[in-house]
């Protein structure tokens, strides 16, 4: 595991996105895995930027997002479907039937999981997977004690997480108390992992992954034994770490 330590969110974006263009563009048929969150929206401006001004190219591009509220129509504003079209699909050029989001109407929601693990091996396997990271560690919506070994389940949130996620629906009793996500085990086969965090409420969360044991209670910790995984992260979210990393 590498970890970038850069100064604020803007230059976590362009070194994100610098990262993700890069890996693109030595595989015209890349797949990509998002998230959603306020984490990620400077990288996808960046995106964007990129695609209008350099001619960054998504139109063999292939995306999944990690996960999806349970119960919330893909026209919901707080869906994550809906987050995706108006932070990035309707900006670039990718063909919207390249583009999925886990169902969160599925009737058979334990269905539609194994349903989502076909797709993502039917299309090769993830080439890079962008993650935010929890306030309590959770990766996706693999909240704390979440098995290693996890594939794409249905979950319910933590406290924690309705907690975080409360700011952006109108009343608290409104926010999703279930989840399909991928699993930390989905996740670690991306042949490439980039977290990005920002903010010093993730800086406890940082340092328990980069430093911390490997284990369930912190589902980011797995990232330790992933080869290929890079940690973007703000001064304020790498306040907690104890050791030396590469500053650019
Ligand atoms: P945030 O969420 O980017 O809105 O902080 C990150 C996460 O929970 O994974």
């Amino acid at each position: 595991m590498k970890v970038v330590i850069v100064k604020d969110k803007t230059q976590m974006g362009a070194t994100g996105a610098k990262i993700i263009a890069d890996d693109m563009r030595g595989k015209p048929r890349h797949v990509l895995g998002l998230a959603t969150g306020a984490t990620p929206i400077p990288l996808y401006q960046e995106l964007i930027r990129m695609h209008r001004e350099e001619g960054l190219d998504f139109s063999r591009t292939t995306t999944f997002n990690l996960d999806e509220y349970i119960g919330l129509d893909p026209a919901h504003p707080q869906s994550y479907r809906y987050f995706m079209k108006a932070q990035l699909f309707d900006h670039i050029n990718i063909p919207k039937e390249n583009t999925h989001v886990p169902d969160g109407m599925a009737e058979d929601a334990d269905a539609f999981c194994e349903q989502y693990e076909r797709m993502i091996r039917d299309a090769g396997g993830i080439d890079l997977q962008l993650l935010g990271i929890g306030s309590n560690g959770h990766i996706g919506f693999n909240e704390p004690g979440t098995p290693l070994d996890s594939r794409t389940h249905r979950t319910g949130l933590t406290e924690s997480t309705i907690n975080d996620n409360a700011r952006l629906f109108e009343r608290r009793e409104d926010v999703p108390v279930e989840a399909v996500t991928m699993g930390v085990a989905t996740i670690m086969d991306a042949r490439r992992v980039l977290l990005l965090a920002c903010g010093e409420n993730k800086a406890a969360a940082v340092a328990a992954a980069v430093e911390g044991p490997v284990t369930p209670d912190v589902p980011a910790s797995a990232l330790q034994n992933h080869e290929h995984a890079v940690f973007v992260v703000t001064e304020d979210a790498a306040a907690g770490l104890k050791g030396d990393y590469e500053r650019p």
